[in-house]
């Protein structure tokens, strides 16, 4: 099954352009021949992410992260290759078809096919005798059949295997079955993760069921909740539940309401309250307002009403406020959660609550009750609240966070400039993790190391002679980093134009696409061919000799303190000394 025919992935390649795809998401301005804009995978405050149009492929030097327009998509998007290729497709209007082949079966499609399965047996568990308890407790909270059924809630029943038999788990591999994270696998046999819980599907974007949350109905089992863990299907930061069904209506209303639970969105959405999604279990990250940010830049933080919920709802507003998405925070009314209020209250009372929102800078200040701190504890606040603002990037929305600011607590201007220029200085502790890549090309410093480099660059200049040159004098056998001499080896197999996209897109593997990618954006050759050639030669065919020459004269060091004969060592020394010269002449 799920296969698309090489003939059309290298036709949507081929017509993709990349600075369409990337333009969606990121602002790009040109400069040369190049563009640049913010990067989408780190979190930076000038551009260091580049476009490269004539090559079709991107890099970013900042945190190393390259590919080309598809495995763009894959890594923004975190969708498997074939979805990248026909959401491309899609929208270059060109026909992606999946080859059905049973044997070459990919392994997404077995998951999603597994997950369907998985959710329809929920789905009728509930709606059977077994599931009268669980039914009668989504009634009780409040729940329509309806909206039971339009979200698939289920039920997964009291019993080790009842999943595991339904989809005959025993003799599905362990490589698949491990990675449902619907099972656990023993030599006893293979069993349910998810017992005696309420199911909640999750979806993905094209509605796809891709894990599950459980809740306990009955007993007081101390874990509410127990989630579907990381999979290659739920990748859990950036998903908001529920957004397949409700993004057209945040799209439409210009904003979108922002819950914790479940069971909140659920009990909005039932009263008609549709431009909402939730977070769900994990904290709300830049990948969740990056994805937000397609859908509208406004958002109502709309948390329990207790001191947990007030912090998350202010780490929240900041996180937003960095991708530029402005936010207003609502309170359900202390004690209480949107799901119960919204029941109780009713819709209107709690649409007007959710209209009348507070800026999220008000509630920063009346949480922490910031007109009446005074001493220290005002100078602490200020100066953590002006560290968030300087980590945001859009300098209008900055300027108009400081001008509040300094308005609401009387803080004059050359003071806040002052604490913003400390503030600056210090690392803050909610700044993203600068990234962490040992692997760039930075890191191949070593004299054989940049000689490879420079020869792989001649391999994969646009001049076919330079790429000539290269060929006839150095084989990939002499290349030593393996990465490069997988490359060295691809560049050397190709005909007379290098298609660079088709090159990076085919190193499956990440760290080595972002490093082949950052190899093939740049440009410049440092010298005349014909010196590189022999220089580099020089460097990498003397390499393994002196290598040799130097382990010979710890032998003999060795041989000569136990009276040893070291003739036949001197002997070839000198014979490798003479190779060596011959080298470089
Ligand atoms: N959550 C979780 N694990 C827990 C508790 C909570 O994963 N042990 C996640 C769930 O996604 C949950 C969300 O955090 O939906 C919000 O938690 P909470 O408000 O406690 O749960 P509700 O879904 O509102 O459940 P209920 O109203 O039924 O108590
Ligand atoms: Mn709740």
């Amino acid at each position: 099954m799920a296969q698309i025919p090489q003939d059309t992935i290298n036709h949507v390649r081929d017509t993709a352009n990349i600075v369409d795809i990337v333009s969606e998401v990121v602002e790009l301005k040109k400069r040369g021949g190049n563009y640049f804009g913010l990067c989408p995978f780190h979190n930076e405050k000038t551009p260091s992410f580049s476009v490269a149009p004539a090559k079709q492929i991107y890099h970013c030097f900042g945190c190393g992260a390259g590919g080309n327009a598809i495995t763009f998509l894959m890594e923004y998007e975190r969708i498997p290759f074939p979805e990248a290729v026909q959401t491309i497709g899609q929208r270059y209007g060109i026909q992606v078809d999946f080859t059905q082949d049973d044997k070459s079966r990919d392994i997404y499609s077995k998951l999603y096919e597994l997950h369907e399965v998985t959710t329809q047996l929920y789905q009728d568990n509930l709606f059977s005798p077994r599931g009268e308890k669980a039914l009668a407790y989504l009634k009780s909270r409040g729940f329509s059949e309806d909206i039971i059924k339009q979200f698939k809630l289920g039920l997964a029943i009291d019993t080790w295997n009842q999943l595991s038999k339904h989809t005959n788990a025993e003799n599905i591999s362990t490589d698949i079955i491990l990675k449902t994270g619907l099972f656990s696998r023993t030599d006893k046999g293979t069993f349910d993760r998810f017992r005696s819980r309420i199911m909640v599907p999750i979806f993905n974007r094209s509605g796809k069921v891709i894990a599950f949350g459980g809740r306990i109905f009955e007993d007081d089992d101390p874990a509410k909740y127990k989630n579907s863990p990381e999979t290659p299907l739920y990748k859990k930061s950036g998903i908001f539940y529920g957004a397949h069904a409700t993004r057209d209506s945040i799209r439409k209303d210009g904003s979108a309401i922002i819950v914790e639970g479940y069971f909140d969105f659920l009990q909005l959405y039932q009263a008609g309250i549709t431009n909402v999604v939730a977070v769900s279990g994990t904290a709300l990250t830049e990948n969740h307002a990056r994805n937000l940010k397609k859908l509208s830049n406004k958002a109502i933080l709309f948390y329990d009403a207790d001191n947990a919920g007030g912090k998350a709802a202010i780490k929240s507003g900041f996180v937003l406020l960095k991708s530029g998405i402005e936010s207003t925070v609502v309170s359900p009314p202390q004690g209480k959660d949107p799901d119960d209020w919204v029941l109780e209250a009713g819709k209107e009372t709690v649409q007007k609550a959710i209209k009348n929102g507070q800026p999220f800078l008000d509630f920063h200040f009346s949480f922490y009750k910031a007109e009446k701190l005074k001493g220290v504890d005002r100078s602490d606040y200020v100066k953590e609240l002006l560290q968030e603002i300087t980590n945001i990037t859009d300098g209008i929305i900055q300027d108009d966070l400081l001008r509040t600011v300094g308005d609401r607590l009387h803080i004059r201007d050359k003071d806040l400039e002052k604490y913003m220029r400390q503030a600056q200085r210090r690392p803050s502790h909610f700044r993203d993790e600068p990234p962490t890549r040992e692997k760039r090309i930075f890191s191949f410093s070593s004299v054989d190391q940049r000689a490879q480099l420079e020869l792989i660059r001649l391999l994969a200049s646009d001049d076919p002679n330079h790429r000539q040159l290269v060929k006839t004098h150095i084989s990939s056998d002499d290349f030593i980093e393996p990465i490069l001499k997988k490359l060295a080896t691809k560049l050397m197999g190709k005909a007379m134009i290098i298609d660079h996209s088709a090159l990076a897109e085919s190193f499956s593997d990440k760290d080595e696409r972002d490093i082949v990618t950052e190899i093939l954006i740049q440009e410049e050759i440092h010298g005349t061919p014909e010196q590189i050639v022999k220089d580099c030669l020089n460097i990498l065919k003397s390499k393994p000799i002196k290598e040799k020459i130097q382990a010979l004269r710890l032998l003999i060091r060795e041989k000569e303190a136990s009276d040893g004969n070291v003739e036949d060592e001197i002997k070839k020394v000198i014979e490798l000394q003479n190779t060596l010269n011959e080298l470089s002449n």
